[in-house]
This record gives C-alpha cells, sequence and structure tokens, in this order.
C-alpha cells in the first residue's frame, strides 16, 4: 500500500543539544488508512517525530513526504498541508490558545474560509464527539487537563483532516473518556482517515495497531506487525518497554499447554475463546445498524451499543445500554460465555464491527450474526 507520510533519514538536534540528535536518521513509511502506533519509552522522539508530520519542525537532515511530494515550508504551503495533516499535541496547552471553548473549536475551519453556517455545524458535531458540547461557552482557562485535551481533539476534528496524529491521546483521560477516544478514532478510520497514535502504552499499542513503529532514543529500531516485536524480549526491554498483558497471558497459557502461541489474541474474548473447550456453543449477537432513529430491538440479552450516532440517540431516548463502552468487545465476551447480546451500531462502522465478530474464527469460535 502507498504510504501516505514518510520520512527518509530523519535527523533532528534541539538547538541547545545539537551534538545529541532528538532524531537519528529515521525512514518510517506511514501506509493509507493502516491503524498506526508510535511506540517508545519517555524520551524516545515520538513527539518531536511529530511536530515534522504537519511542518511545525523542519529537519536538520532528511526529508519528510506527504503523498510522495517532500513537504514545502512556505507559509502558503504549510497552510495548505494543514488542512490534510492534524496533529493533536500531547500537551493541550500548547493547542489552545483561543479564551473560549468555542473559539477554540472553530479557529480551524475560521481558517479555512469556512461560511458561518459550517463552522457551526462542526463546532457543535466535533465538541458532541468527544462529550463537551455543554462546555462550549466555558473559558478555555477553566477546563481540567482531560477536558482541555478534549478541546484540543474537537479543534482538530473540526477540520476534518485526511491524516490525524494524536501524541498520547489517551494519557490524562479518564478510562472512560480513553475507551471514547478509540471509538471515535475507529468513526474516523471507518469514514477514511488515517490515524496514527504515539503512546507508551504498549496495552494500547497491541489491542489497537496494524502496524507499529518503535523509536529508542531517537532511532527506529522496528517497524512491522506488533506481535513479532513483542516476541523479541531483548529489543521489548532495550526500547524501555515491557510485553502488552495479553501477549504475556497467551504466552504463558500456550507454553502450559505445549501449543504455538499463533494466533496471537488482542482481546480478552479473544483470549477466552482460544482457553475454552471447543465443545461449548457461543451464543449469538443481533447487530442492529442505526441511522437516524432507533429501531425497536427483537432480540433477546444484554444490551450494548457502539458508535456517536447510536450514543446520542439512547441518551435523547433516555435509553440505558448494559454496555455503554467497549461494547463489540463486552458482546462478544457473551457471546463466547454462551448468551446472545444484543448489539446497535452506527450504520457507517457495521462492516468494521462485524469484521471484529468474524475474527473470533481464528480463535476457534464461530460468533452467528443475525440481523
Ligand atoms: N525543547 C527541547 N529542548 C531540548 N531537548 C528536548 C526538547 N524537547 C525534547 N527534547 C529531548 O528530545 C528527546 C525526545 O523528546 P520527545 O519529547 O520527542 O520524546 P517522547 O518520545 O515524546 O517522550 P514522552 O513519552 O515523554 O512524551 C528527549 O531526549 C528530550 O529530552
Ligand atoms: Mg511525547
Amino acid at each position: 500500500m502507498a504510504n501516505i507520510l514518510e520520512t527518509r533519514d530523519l535527523t533532528y538536534a534541539y538547538t541547545s543539544r545539537q551534538e545529541d540528535p532528538s532524531l537519528d536518521s529515521v525512514s518510517v513509511g506511514i501506509s493509507e488508512g493502516v491503524r498506526t502506533v508510535i511506540l517508545g519509552a519517555n524520551g524516545a522522539g515520538k513527539s518531536t517525530l511529530f511536530y515534522h508530520f504537519n511542518g511545525i519542525f523542519k529537519p536538520k537532515s532528511g526529508e519528510v513526504l506527504y503523498r510522495g511530494k517532500p513537504l514545502e515550508y512556505t507559509r502558503e504551503a504549510l497552510s495548505v498541508l494543514r488542512n490534510e495533516i492534524s496533529v493533536v499535541v500531547q500537551n493541550p496547552d500548547e493547542q489552545i490558545f483561543s479564551a473560549t471553548v468555542e473559539e477554540d473549536v472553530a479557529f480551524g475551519p475560521m481558517n479555512m474560509g469556512m461560511e458561518r453556517d459550517e463552522i457551526e455545524r462542526r463546532i457543535q458535531h466535533s465538541l458532541f464527539k468527544v462529550g463537551m458540547e455543554d462546555y462550549r461557552y466555558r473559558p478555555t482557562i477553566q477546563l481540567s487537563y482531560g477536558q482541555r485535551k478534549r478541546v484540543a481533539l474537537a479543534g482538530a476534528l473540526a477540520t476534518d483532516p485526511k491524516v490525524l496524529i494524536l501524541d498520547e491521546p489517551t494519557a490524562g483521560l479518564d478510562p472512560q473518556m480513553s475507551q471514547e477516544v478509540i471509538e471515535l478514532v475507529e468513526e474516523l478510520i471507518s469514514a477514511g482517515t488515517t490515524v496514527i497514535i504515539s503512546t507508551h502504552d504498549v496495552d494500547l499499542a497491541y489491542s489497537w495497531a496494524d502496524e507499529i513503529h518503535v523509536l529508542r532514543r531517537g532511532k527506529l529500531v522496528y517497524s512491522g506487525k506488533p506481535e513479532p516485536f513483542f516476541e523479541d524480549r531483548v529489543q521489548t526491554a532495550l526500547a524501555g518497554l515491557v510485553l502488552p498483558h495479553t501477549f504475556s497471558v497467551n504466552h504463558s497459557v500456550q507454553a502450559i499447554r505445549g501449543l504455538p502461541e499463533a494466533p496471537f489474541p488482542r482481546t480478552n474474548s479473544q483470549m477466552l475463546c482460544k482457553m475454552l473447550p471447543d465443545c461449548d456453543a457461543a451464543g449469538k449477537i443481533r447487530l442492529i445498524p442505526v441511522s437516524d432513529s432507533l429501531p425497536e430491538c427483537a432480540g433477546e440479552g444484554r444490551v450494548g451499543i457502539y458508535g456517536s450516532n447510536v450514543r446520542r440517540l439512547f441518551r435523547a431516548a433516555g435509553m440505558t445500554p448494559d454496555f455503554h463502552f467497549n461494547a463489540v468487545e463486552h458482546c462478544l465476551m457473551e457471546a463466547v460465555s454462551g448468551r446472545d447480546a444484543v448489539l446497535y451500531c452506527d450504520e457507517s462502522v457495521r462492516a468494521a464491527v462485524l469484521e471484529r465478530i468474524q475474527s473470533m474464527e481464528q480463535f476457534g469460535k464461530c460468533v452467528e450474526v443475525v440481523m
């Protein structure tokens, strides 16, 4: 697949540390539509790399390419680039400059010269997506750290970028919001956005990424699928990282049984599936795709919701599901345990949800979907 973003021999040194580059000859290729994680310990160079992706920093040597073309660093070229690539930096205070939440979210669309109605639509939509619609008129200075992070994300969403780059998006967020951010990211991916996340959270990287790129003290030490990286314990330790929980448990269980580690489960439901005897039948998942209104529920079992549209409709109807967050996983856990479940999902993410349910087959259980 073609690289949408790429660096070639990218080297960068901060002014005060010219002899000790923070990025040293980094060549990394990001494929369009691939869930990509830049993984590395504190100080590995993740944020420094991200500042290069939309031209905030200019390489000392080497280059950055977007859709095969080297970045140009003129004011006009950068302004065009930033309509396509949006970087949400690690610290929201570096990103939020406006006095109120709505002004901050409106900043990008206004810069892009949008009509007032469209700006209004984008403010509402983006604040809703990050769960901050009730804070629209609040001074940004009065927000908590996690709330400022959400506003910074809303600002990026409002520009509807082709590539969304999130530096430590879940750090400092409560567990529910962290899951909501990942859910939101999945919606964006289904809509065709390429998403790149930086983190040192190995569990997040392992459960989410199609591809990881690992930085160690400014050098790229690995690019590829997550499993081969973590199979090399020495490499993992040298990069200042630990093994993901699911990877570790799978390793121990399969070692006890004398079975191969592959296929590698990435979620609890996949793990459970692999560990349970084949004879137990799985429950069914009734999948209810939702567009504008909530259809009648004709299924048995606990109910989960997935997607911001469904979430809004449930709230408006005063309905409370059993599984509010991470619902695909919860419904799969029900099914693997032999119980039926009902999953309402946004029409836009239906294909991704089906793919995830079908993936259970490789772990030994076929979960039937009823539509
Ligand atoms: N403004 C700066 N001046 C000098 N050195 C810096 C500056 N910012 C970062 N560095 C150094 O550059 C290296 C890479 O830092 P960077 O912030 O990119 O790491 P990171 O992987 O994002 O770390 P973290 O996980 O803590 O966010 C570190 O050694 C850091 O000390
Ligand atoms: Mg950082």
